[in-house]
């Protein structure tokens, strides 16, 4: 009912040819190894390679998003890219509080918020990423993270519209440490984010996708995929080898 939804994040990696190049390994290696199926396989590339990425993926099944932008339209934002610049070069998602973001570049769930809602308007899906830190898993603090995430960036949403979001758990962690969460800590998360998703919105929230992202590879898709409320991944450092991807999300089914 819910279709999957496989996400790349390369960060700040790849230049445009070589995000050119591991478009073409990743294609195909999706040809030889996978029946992909209803899984939809997003890569989200840095500002300066959308434009190749985009054209290298027209007409294929490979989707494009974007890792960040601002919420105005327009406007004197030194740096800044707008919701309307990534539409114009194809994008079709956006990821919204990356914790990265989060922690080097000051991003508040107010700022999510606003960044959220013009995605929406923007026809842009976001990708809106919680997750709790090592020490607030420590102190108990997981539920209580969330929830403040989850309600300051979703916070003034229509209901019809939460089924454009995709929220993707992603315990800090966990990312880029190799140190996944289990399938299980993952599914227990996924399931209380649906629980909050559904005080905020009702019935929706059974069409609203959950990713797990932290140290997802080949070997470990299998098992988070299996749990019934994750319907995804975002990944990192497995999505920057177009071979190894692509084998990665012939194991997502
Ligand atoms: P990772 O990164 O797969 O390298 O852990 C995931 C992410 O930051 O989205």
């Amino acid at each position: 009912m819910r279709r999957p939804i496989v996400a790349g994040n390369w960060k700040m990696n790849l230049t445009a040819k070589e995000a050119s190049l591991l478009i073409e390994n990743l294609l195909s290696g999706l040809k030889e190894n996978t029946e992909t199926g209803l899984m939809e396989i997003v890569v989200c590339p840095a500002f300066t390679a959308l434009q190749t990425v985009a054209e290298k993926t027209k007409d294929t099944e490979i989707v494009l998003g974007a890792q960040n932008m601002h919420w105005e339209r327009s406007g004197a934002y030194t740096g800044e890219v707008s919701p309307a610049m990534l539409v114009d070069l194809g994008c079709k998602y956006v990821i919204i509080g990356h914790s990265e973001r989060r922690q080097y570049f000051a991003e508040t769930d107010e700022v999510v918020n606003k960044k959220v809602k013009a995605a929406l308007a923007s026809n842009l899906g976001p990708i809106m990423c919680v997750g709790e830190s090592l020490e607030e898993r420590e102190s108990d603090l997981t539920e209580k993270v969330i929830r403040e995430q989850l309600l300051g960036g979703l916070k003034g949403i229509q209901s019809e519209d939460f089924e454009n979001v995709v929220v993707a758990y992603e315990p800090v962690w966990a990312i880029g440490s190799g140190k996944a969460a289990t399938a299980e800590d993952a599914e227990k998360v996924a399931l209380l984010i649906r629980n909050i998703l559904r005080e905020l919105a009702g019935e929706v929230s059974e069409r609203v996708r959950i990713q797990y992202g932290g140290s997802v590879k080949a070997s470990n898709i299998g098992s988070f995929m299996a749990q019934p409320n994750i319907d995804g991944a975002l990944v990192g450092g497995a999505s920057l080898e177009g071979k190894g991807f692509a084998e990665l999300i012939g194991n997502a089914k």
